[in-house]
């Protein structure tokens, strides 16, 4: 379009038709003067991050506003609707957190009961403090030998909606941050012959359901309400996430309502750009890209399975048998060792100083890796190739790069239900202190207490601390694995009784 055509769509206020990058740069390539917000003013002399601000406007003529969309804004997100199949669908600037967030608080009532898949992430469980819920909790099994969550199974959750009638809401992750997808249609269809609400974390999964090498959306299985982060694994910028809705058991207004106390009122034009963006590259690139991605993943399988120590997790080594276990997310490498001279945390150290490989995290005995269509093939090969070299070389490799660490793998084990005193709400709002752990036995915790695997909290704010979760945690501090919740000083927040 010539320069004269692009500004009169935006005098005229016409930007609707097109993506919303163009839309911007057009109106920043324009002589347009801006008396309005952000303070940059686009002015090149604005510090380091000028060359940043170009295309970062505020609500302007003909650039939408958010919360109250009808033009160019709602086109977008009806754009990321249909590449998902979404009846409806919501931008969101900040993160899948605020997504859950909103959708939790949509789905219950203040005070009310929920089922929870214990292994959601902590923006449920702030969901459950904000909304005063009083949760129940699903503990997901162990996948056997791999000591991580499986996923959920829709018998067990048939019978906890039975012997707890009142929740109507239902939260579970799938996939889980190590890849593990459940069978959500099976789930949903629980939960609603239940009468509830199925609100899916699909987090992780935003790729899903894009292409038809890799698992379905929980948009398509059923679920009333599904949050995906756009930023974990597509080509969109940190923060950027959707929330679809589909069926009519939400309360659309509600929700709407919700997202525009939750999300800032100045949403970040630049993030809005990258999540259209990424949609129109989906469309336009995705069916190339998903096949390349699964080329790769299968020539990375190959390169390593001669390895003897080192091995990732993939569905094709499950028994058959399984019924709740959906799919194993190839965008999830979870990389197991198995040898006495080497843990997660240690392989996870020698990738990084050695191979200059940033995992993207570390647990006992596996670190995580997580892929995506934007992965080069120099990204697989190094990783494989690295992973062939340590293999060989294991025990040489632990010397070199870990002395003084101990190796003793810590397999996740079934966590015993933790007895819960109160709500999180009610733990939330009381006075707290810390104490060491080796005092903290019988007291009740005031913080959330997290620890990889099995990724579940093992401690949740107003439960009573046991003397096998204090095992638990010892033995996981010794391995050198982090656990969030207990300070570098070994102390824990609990309750100050009688307060
Ligand atoms: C399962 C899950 N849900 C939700 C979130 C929150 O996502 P965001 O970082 O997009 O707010 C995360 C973040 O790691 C997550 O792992």
């Amino acid at each position: 379009m010539d320069k004269t055509a692009a500004d009169k769509d935006i005098i005229q206020g016409r930007a609707g038709g097109k993506g919303l990058y163009e839309a911007l740069a057009e109106y920043g390539g324009s002589d347009f003067y801006p008396y309005h917000m952000p303070g940059h003013k686009r002015n090149k002399d604005a510090g380091e991050m000028a060359a940043y601000f170009g295309i970062d406007i505020t609500e302007i003529d003909g650039f939408d506003d958010l919360h109250h969309a009808e033009g160019i804004l709602k086109c977008a997100q009806e754009r990321a609707g249909r590449l998902y199949g979404a009846e409806e669908t919501f931008y969101l600037v900040n993160g899948s957190t605020c997504g859950v967030l909103a959708a939790v608080m949509t789905a219950t009532e203040r005070g009310s009961e929920i089922l929870l898949a214990r292994n959601c992430h902590k923006s449920v469980y702030h969901a459950a403090i904000l909304q005063e819920l009083k949760p129940h909790y699903y503990y997901p099994p162990l996948l056997g030998e791999y000591g991580i969550c499986d996923g959920v199974d829709a018998g067990a959750v048939d019978s906890l909606l039975a012997k707890y009638p009142a929740c109507k809401t239902v939260v579970i992750t799938s996939p889980t941050y190590e890849g593990i997808v459940s069978d959500v249609k099976a789930v949903a269809d629980v939960v609603h012959r239940h009468d509830g609400i199925l609100i899916v974390d699909e987090a992780h999964g935003a790729h899903f359901g894009l292409d038809d090498s890799i698992p379905d959306s929980a948009v398509a299985c059923g679920a009333d309400l599904v949050v995906h982060s756009l930023h974990k694994t597509l080509p969109s910028m940190t923060q950027t996430a959707l929330l679809h809705v589909q069926g009519d058991k939400v309360d659309r207004r509600r929700l709407k309502d919700y997202l525009g106390m939750l999300q800032t009122s100045s949403p970040s034009y630049v993030m809005m750009a990258a999540m259209d963006c990424c949609v129109r590259y989906v469309e336009e690139h995705g069916p190339e890209r998903f096949a390349y991605m699964r080329r790769q993943y299968e020539s990375f399988c190959t390169k390593i399975s001669n390895c003897k120590y080192i091995r990732i997790g993939k569905m094709a080594d499950l028994s058959e048998k399984r019924h709740y276990l959906a799919d194993w997310d190839i965008g999830k490498l979870v990389i197991f060792v198995r040898h006495p001279s080497m843990n997660g945390p240690q392989l996870y150290h020698i990738l990084r100083e050695k191979y200059r490989l940033q995992m993207e995290m570390a647990a006992a005995d596996y670190v995580v890796a997580i892929m995506t269509i934007m992965d080069t093939k120099e990204g697989w090969q190094r990783l494989a190739d690295a992973l062939c070299e340590i293999d060989d070389r294991i025990e040489e490799e632990n010397a070199v790069g870990m002395a003084g660490m101990e190796p003793s793998p810590v397999h996740g084990a079934e966590w015993p239900a933790a007895e819960s005193v109160m709500t999180p709400a009610a733990a939330f709002r009381s006075s707290r202190e810390k104490t060491a752990l080796s005092k903290a036995q019988g007291r009740i915790c005031a913080e959330f207490v997290d620890l990889y695997p099995p990724g579940v909290p093992v401690l949740v704010p107003g439960e009573r601390i046991s003397r096998d979760t204090l095992t638990h945690m010892e033995e996981y501090l010794q391995a050198g694995l982090k656990v969030q919740g207990v300070s570098a000083e070994g102390e824990i927040a609990v309750l100050i009784q009688g307060v």
